[in-house]
């Protein structure tokens, strides 16, 4: 299935019920943005995995720390700090600043519930 039709197919959906709204069907699109949130923050991480290991576990001898299970205020602070050029790094300065605030707030929630 193309990305395209994909994107296509939303709005239709969306006109296919226009009399369903009130409380369940918001509760629904809320979790449904959720999910669909939460899927894209895992996309983005599995950047970080080639240097932070699978799902941000690196392994014990890796030079670069891991990430999994790390409060997420802490990441994100590290993430910011690096885009901002305040913390210093080899790497990580320009990765960081290939994200949005918005999107490393969402990357690091998913690196924090990786136990
Ligand atoms: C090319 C390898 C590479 C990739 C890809 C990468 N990192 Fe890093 N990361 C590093 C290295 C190396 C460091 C140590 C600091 C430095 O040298 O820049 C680091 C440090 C960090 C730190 C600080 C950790 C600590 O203990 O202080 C955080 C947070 C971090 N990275 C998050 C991420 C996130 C989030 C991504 C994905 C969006 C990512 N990194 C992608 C290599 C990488």
């Amino acid at each position: 299935m193309s990305l395209v039709a994909a994107a296509g197919a939303a709005p239709m959906l969306a006109l296919a019920q226009p009399a369903a709204s009130g409380p369940a069907s918001d509760q629904r699109t809320t979790v449904e943005t959720q999910a669909a949130r939460i899927q894209q923050a895992r996309n983005q991480a599995a950047a970080c995995a080639v240097c932070h290991g699978p799902d941000g576990r690196a392994p014990a001898d890796s030079a670069v720390p891991g990430l999994a299970g790390r409060p997420q205020a802490e990441l994100v602070e590290s993430m910011l700090n690096y885009k901002s050029g305040k913390r210093p790094g080899t790497v990580m300065p320009q990765i960081a600043k290939g994200y949005s605030d918005a999107e490393i707030i969402a990357i690091a929630s998913w690196f924090a519930d990786q136990k």
